[in-house]
């Protein structure tokens, strides 16, 4: 079976739902995190990126999403991006749930988009909860409302997802036909319960397929880009 077979797929399906993850966004230039080469390869992911490291060593957690944010700006969506903008736009797709921060789903244009794990380009007080432009973050600001600390709308390690994000995903997943989970090694809960809750048929499209446990209809192995440039030829 291979990329005509989920193009097939594509084509049958009534309602179709596209989970990624880091391995979406590499193509663009931006590490994952389990890779050979992802962020979590040299940093303990505790020290950077869960609620303690905001609350006991605020500034490694600021440089840190600082740095994030700056690589971010010289990266844009690849073409993987653009082809899911373009089967949302012929009605090919009805949401992208994503654990990625970058906004690149976004920008390529999709428009139905579930930001599970947040997003790092805009900024909130820890304290207050009020919003704060992204330059008060990045300039080292406290929260001008109450001085708290800043921190991007990400969801760190230890917080609970956006309610919305989650219900509308877990919805979704619950009624589609089809879920094509895209560049994620699924090692993070909860997100890596959701395909398994999905009544459709299920297809991994991912570099690394060894550590895969779950039980998917079609695996494709490649780069995304790659992957669905072939599916995009048969549709
Ligand atoms: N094309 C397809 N797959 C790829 C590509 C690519 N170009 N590049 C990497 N991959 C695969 C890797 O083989 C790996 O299995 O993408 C997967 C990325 O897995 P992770 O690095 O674990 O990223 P992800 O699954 O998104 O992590 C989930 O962990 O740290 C948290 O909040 C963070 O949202 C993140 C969550």
């Amino acid at each position: 079976m291979t990329a005509s077979t989920l193009a097939q797929w594509m084509l049958q399906s009534n309602s179709t739902v596209i989970l990624t993850g880091a391995g979406m966004s590499t193509e663009s230039g931006i590490p994952d995190f389990r890779s050979r080469t992802g962020w979590w390869k040299n940093i303990d992911p505790r020290t950077v990126a869960s609620v303690e490291s905001l609350q006991q060593n605020y500034e490694l957690f600021r440089e840190f999403y600082q740095m994030r944010i700056k690589s971010l700006a010289d990266c844009t969506p690849h073409r993987g991006h653009e082809i899911l903008a373009d089967w949302e736009t012929r009605g090919l797709l009805k949401l992208v749930a994503t654990q990625n921060v970058d906004r690149f789903h976004q920008q390529a244009g999709n428009k139905a988009v579930a930001e599970l794990h947040g997003n790092i380009v805009t900024i909130r007080c820890q304290a207050c909860g009020k919003p704060l432009p992204l330059g008060h973050f990045m300039d080292n600001a406290v929260c001008t409302y109450c001085k708290g600390k800043l921190r991007p709308n990400v969801v760190l390690f230890g917080e609970t997802l956006p309610q919305e994000a989650w219900n509308r995903s877990l919805k979704e997943i619950q009624s589609a036909d089809l879920v094509i989970v895209i560049g994620t090694s699924l090692e993070v809960y909860p997100v890596n319960q959701l395909p398994a809750m999905s009544k459709g048929k299920l297809v991994y499209i991912n570099l690394d397929v060894a550590g895969n446990s779950q039980n998917f209809d079609l695996i494709l192995q490649g780069t995304a880009g790659e992957v669905l440039a072939e599916v995009d030829k048969y549709l």
